[in-house]
């Protein structure tokens, strides 16, 4: 039977060891401004959207964030920022996005900014929303799709024991028009995610 996305209960805090994750407030527009001025270049390389752009303004980000909570109550795009534990700095974001509840399935996306990079939290908020995807959600598919030149994002992944599926060709176009080949990776359920200590907070 199709899911009713909008009665779907979803935890409003996320605390791993090292990271806590909760949905957007209005008040996170300042600390998301910094974060987005650190690291646009490489979320031009390789995201898009408002995030991705060299001058923006902390109304911008305001209106990013009202965006991701407009799609948080419609269950259209299911956002969590994210914070450091130890030092209180929001680090990045991780979503669930192209929700198609008729399934249900969707994809996830990560992004994190330069100074906190290479510490495995991408790696640790894709699993958490893999987790969060498969026990809250009730996907019965979930996909992470990477460009190939983007080794950073498609080793996530592997990490995570998903299934290489293929490589759609051209199948993206890059904020200045490059034409990226796609890697789809595919989970059909949570088994075997690497371990990891979860409080999920209603
Ligand atoms: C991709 C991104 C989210 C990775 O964040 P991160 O927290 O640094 O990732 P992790 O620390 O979990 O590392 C993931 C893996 O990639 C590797 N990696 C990181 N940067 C790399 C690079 N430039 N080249 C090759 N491998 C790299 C890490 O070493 C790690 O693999 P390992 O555990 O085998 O060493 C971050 O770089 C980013 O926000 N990039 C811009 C936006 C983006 O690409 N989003 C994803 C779009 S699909």
């Amino acid at each position: 039977m199709a899911v009713n996305p909008l009665i779907l209960e979803l935890p409003r805090s996320i605390e791993t060891d090292r990271l806590i994750m909760r949905p957007w407030q209005q008040g996170d527009a300042q600390q998301l401004h910094k974060l987005q001025q650190e690291s646009w270049e490489q979320f031009n390389k390789w995201y898009g959207g408002t995030l991705a752009k060299e001058k923006t303004s902390k109304d911008d980000m305001k209106a990013y964030i009202n965006g991701a909570l407009s799609g948080w109550y419609d269950r259209s795009w299911i956002e969590f920022v994210t914070f450091e534990k130890e030092s209180g700095k929001m680090i990045g974001t991780a979503s669930l996005h192209h929700l198609d509840w008729s399934v249900p399935k969707g994809r996830i996306g990560y992004i994190v900014r330069n100074s906190a990079g290479g510490k495995g939290y991408a790696t640790e908020m894709a699993n958490v929303m893999t987790r969060l995807a498969f026990k809250f959600l009730d996907l019965k598919r979930l996909e992470i799709r990477a460009s190939i030149e983007n080794p950073a994002s498609n080793k996530i992944p592997r990490k995570l024991g998903y299934q290489f599926l293929t490589v759609f060709e051209k199948n993206k176009a890059s904020v200045n028009g490059d034409l990226w080949d796609l890697e789809i990776h595919v989970r059909f359920d949570a088994k075997d995610l690497p371990k990891i200590n979860i409080n999920w907070s209603e």
